[in-house]
Order: C-alpha cells, then sequence, then structure tokens
C-alpha cells in the first residue's frame, strides 16, 4: 500500500468511526405522532373524543373544499394542533396534506387558521374542552395547493424584491473576508426584528393585503425590510428607503394590527412599518 492510499485509508478510518460514534449516540428518530400515542398510552387516561374540522380540496378531485369531519381521542394524542394533524393523517385519512417541520415553532411552515386564527398548529394548544369542535383551514386569501398547503410563490418573491442581505459599498469588505461589527447598542436595535421566522401568519392576517397582495408588501416583508434599514452595518439604507416609499409597497398598511395580534413569536409588524414611515420622513426633511 503507498504512503497516499494509506493516509486516505487511516483517514476513511477516522471518518467511519466518527459516524458510528455520532450514529450510535444519537437518539433514536421517532415520530412525533407515535411519541405521542407512546406517551399516551403509559399514561392509561380515559378515552376523550373531540371533533375536529379540516379544510380539504385537492387539484385531482372536481368538488368544491369542503369541511372534514374526525373524530380524536385526544387521550391518545400529544397536546398541540399538529398532533391532531399527525393522528389524523396516521391513522384515518394519509391523503391529508399539511406543511411541517421543526415541530417547535422556528421553521414557520406550519402556519393555518386554526378557529379563525393565524397561528403554528406547533404551538397551538389543543382545547380540551370534548364539546369544542376545532376548524382549521388554510392561511387565509392565500391559492391553496391542496387541504392546508398554500401557494407561498408572491410571498417569497416579495422577500426577495426587498434584497434581504447585507449591502455595503465599502470594497474592503470583501465576502468572507472581514467580520463586520457592531456595536451592543446597533445590535440590540435588530431585537423583536431578527426573530421573525417569515411564517405568513401575519401577513394572511392582514385585509390591506387580502386586498392588495400583489402591491402591497404586507408586514411580514415590511418587517424584514426595516430590519436590513435598521441594521448599522449595511450601506444601502438610503436606497432602501427610496425603494419603499410607494403608495402600494407600504402605505397600504392602515394600521390595523391585525399583524401583531396572530404573530407566533410576539413581533410587531405595524410598529416596525410605523418606523419605516418615519425614517422615510426624516430622510426626506434632511
Ligand atoms: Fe410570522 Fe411574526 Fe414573522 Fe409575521 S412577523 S412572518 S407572523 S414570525
Ligand atoms: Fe395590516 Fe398590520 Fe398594517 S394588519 S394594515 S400590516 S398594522
Ligand atoms: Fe416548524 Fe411548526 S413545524 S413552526
Amino acid at each position: 500500500m503507498s504512503a497516499l492510499t494509506g493516509g486516505l485509508r487511516r483517514n476513511q478510518d477516522k471518518l467511519l468511526s466518527f459516524a458510528r460514534i455520532f450514529t450510535t449516540s444519537a437518539a433514536p428518530q421517532i415520530p412525533p405522532a407515535e411519541q405521542a400515542a407512546a406517551a399516551a398510552k403509559g399514561s392509561h387516561k380515559e378515552p376523550l373524543s373531540r371533533e375536529f374540522q379540516v379544510y380539504r380540496w385537492s387539484p385531482d378531485n372536481e368538488g368544491k373544499p369542503a369541511y372534514q369531519s374526525y373524530n380524536i381521542d385526544i387521550n391518545a394524542c400529544g397536546p398541540m394542533m399538529l398532533d391532531v394533524l399527525f393522528k389524523i393523517k396516521d391513522e384515518q385519512d394519509p391523503a391529508l396534506a399539511f406543511r411541517r417541520s421543526c415541530r417547535e415553532g422556528i421553521c414557520g411552515s406550519c402556519a393555518m387558521n386554526i378557529d379563525g386564527k393565524n397561528g403554528l398548529a406547533c404551538l397551538t394548544k389543543v382545547d380540551r374542552d370534548p364539546k369544542a369542535v376545532t376548524k382549521i383551514a388554510p392561511l387565509p386569501h392565500m391559492f391553496v395547493i391542496k387541504d392546508l398547503v398554500v401557494d407561498m410563490s408572491n410571498f417569497y418573491a416579495q422577500y426577495k424584491s426587498i434584497q434581504p442581505y447585507l449591502k455595503t459599498k465599502n470594497k474592503d469588505f470583501g465576502l468572507g473576508e472581514k467580520e463586520h461589527l457592531q456595536s451592543k447598542a446597533d445590535r440590540a436595535k435588530l431585537d423583536g426584528l431578527y426573530e421573525c421566522i417569515l411564517c405568513a401568519c401575519c401577513s394572511t392576517a392582514c385585509p390591506s393585503y387580502w386586498w392588495n397582495e400583489d402591491k402591497y408588501l404586507g408586514p411580514a416583508v415590511l418587517l424584514q425590510a426595516y430590519r436590513w434599514v435598521i441594521d448599522s452595518r449595511d450601506e444601502f439604507t438610503k436606497e432602501r428607503l427610496e425603494q419603499l416609499d410607494d403608495a402600494y409597497k407600504l402605505y397600504r398598511c392602515k394600521t390595523i394590527m391585525n399583524c401583531a395580534r396572530v404573530c407566533p413569536k410576539g413581533l410587531n409588524p405595524g410598529k416596525a412599518i410605523a418606523k419605516i414611515k418615519q425614517s422615510i420622513h426624516a430622510d426626506a426633511a434632511v
């Protein structure tokens, strides 16, 4: 064996042993519905049946959308609405479509309308009143792809349009070459903005966005826009404000404040929008 192949072999062996440690020490991946069922089994609770009505529509069927009713034993299910959806999908209706990934309020993909309020299914607790009937629908005023899955293309295109990344004019800052330092006080200005997970709960709860979603950027994207306007390291503040200063893009916000009421991260997009307007006026006054 040559020195070169011997070296490669040793590296491979190291990698393999690392992979073995990594895979054997990691906890086995159990789907959340199974975890919930196992937990409920262990608890020996009496069955507690509850009705859930879920919006169903498929492009494969010619029928109109309709709510389908499912009865679920919530004592044999996890505590969150996402657990209920998993239980329906696993045990009653494998064709049910919904998005989810992290199941802990980080990815934003399980956003939907639950009993008339937008929210994340993984963070919304199941109402334990046996007489309650919970209605689960897709995010309002969005095109439905299937069941609870909506088309987010317009939302993402609007997000892209605000150039949601650091932009500098100083050529000394080559990509990845130097840190962009920021004072603690300037960093603190991003609090209440950077936490946004782009779930779209706020935008799809905003009546102005319902009527003008093609031209109004909506609370989520405007909050993100302000996140870059206020970032002390960004050198395109003026250009960003000029781009936002538009009767439709920004000024369709009529301070309705549904956005702040539904945000699952407790953010206030309405306030961020007001700050953009203030910044534009302050800029114009200079
Ligand atoms: Fe979701 Fe809140 Fe961000 Fe709106 S501001 S997209 S509701 S996390
Ligand atoms: Fe809509 Fe929020 Fe403005 S709900 S109108 S974006 S304050
Ligand atoms: Fe990720 Fe709910 S599954 S936020």
